[in-house]
């Protein structure tokens, strides 16, 4: 049995020290208990990620966020308050009972509550708190299905819970409430105007060390990517396209599409409109389009407003410098 429903046998599988990979609202991740050691050093063997790389714990509700954060302020608890369960991560300074193994050493830890329900009920199962990454391998983007997370770790997982497509598409907001000023570090399913309109004031710029993860070349597909604007688009795919024009594909959304020509032999690849609909469909439209042997994706950013800003931010690392050292997620 390696993929299903069944919440008590990967709940099981999790208190045994196994691996168990399983759908959130934003991407599946690839969950092992945050408590024990050994457990959470099998996530980096499977992913091939540096262990100085942080983990995000997943909680079952927001009433454990004093038992895994070191007194948390106010902040911290109307951020949880408010949109937990759901898709926003806060790095909180870590209770003395997080191991290193989670936090890569570092005096911080992430935590969030997600929102799926498949995810709330295998908490709830379990008990305690479930480390999780993505459930990606290197060099490629987020899993949304159970098929994504198969075809990138298989038989490395001992249980894939199938809960479908994930709603947001794109992995959770991260702010830091572990400072004086909440900043955030990576745009995600909760927007930067809902955690201002909450928190009543500006967020801070992201600290001068970024969260690994946050590196250039983090959401990586196989095909070269060119992250251009709307206006931009044309031309971009005439200069692609000049090379060969077979494997190059344009990837945008329907009204940036509309009554354009490309040269022949480019593919299209359409996405929805609406900023929410894209960022669901983004990471498989990437995955096919990687499946389908394109060498080059010409994408369209969306404006870096709302959820767009996620969307954008996740094309531009795409499309950012490779760097062969990097774990890509
Ligand atoms: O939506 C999500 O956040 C998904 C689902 C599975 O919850 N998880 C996810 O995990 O995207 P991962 O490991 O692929 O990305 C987590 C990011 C990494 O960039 C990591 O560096 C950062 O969170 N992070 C975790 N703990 C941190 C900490 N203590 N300080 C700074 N960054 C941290
Ligand atoms: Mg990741």
């Amino acid at each position: 049995m390696s993929s299903g429903t069944d919440i008590a046998y990967a709940a099981g599988i999790l208190r045994g020290g196994g691996l168990v990979a399983f759908p959130t609202e934003t991407v599946y991740g690839l969950g092992a208990d945050a408590s024990s050691p050994a457990a959470v050093a099998r996530i980096f063997a499977v992913k091939g990620r540096p262990t100085a790389h942080p983990l995000i714990v997943h909680l079952a509700s927001a009433a454990q966020l004093d038992t895994w954060a070191a007194s948390p302020g106010p902040e911290a608890h109307a951020l949880a308050a408010a949109f937990w369960p759901g898709p926003l991560t806060l790095i909180t300074r870590r209770a003395p009972h997080v191991i290193d193994d989670v936090t890569g050493g570092a005096a911080t830890v992430g935590l969030r509550v997600p929102s799926h329900p498949m995810a709330q009920a295998l908490l709830a199962a379990f008990g305690g708190g479930i480390a999780a990454p993505s459930a990606n391998r290197f060099g490629a983007v987020s899993p949304t299905t159970a098929a994504h997370v198969q075809a990138d770790l298989g038989g490395d997982v001992d249980y894939i819970l199938d809960g479908g497509e994930c709603d947001v598409g794109v992995e959770s907001t991260i702010v830091d409430v572990s400072g004086d000023v909440p900043a955030m570090l990576r745009p995600g399913g909760i927007t930067r105007e809902q955690l201002e309109a909450v928190l009543g004031r500006r967020l801070g710029a992201a600290t001068a060390t970024p969260a690994p993860g946050t590196l250039a070349s983090h959401y990586a597909t196989r095909a070269r990517v060119i992250a251009v604007s709307a206006a931009e688009l044309a031309a971009a795919v005439d200069e692609a396209a000049a090379v060969q024009a077979d494997g190059v594909a344009v990837l945008a959304p329907r009204a940036v599409l509309a009554g354009r020509h490309f040269p022949a032999g480019v593919a299209i690849a359409v996405l929805s409109d609406d900023p929410a609909a894209m960022a669901h469909e983004l990471y498989a439209a990437l995955r096919a389009l990687d499946g389908g042997g394109v060498a080059t994706i010409v994408a369209a950013l969306p404006p870096d407003t709302g959820i767009g800003a996620a969307v954008a931010d996740r094309l531009r690392r795409a499309a950012g410098p490779r760097d062969d050292e990097d774990d890509h997620g």
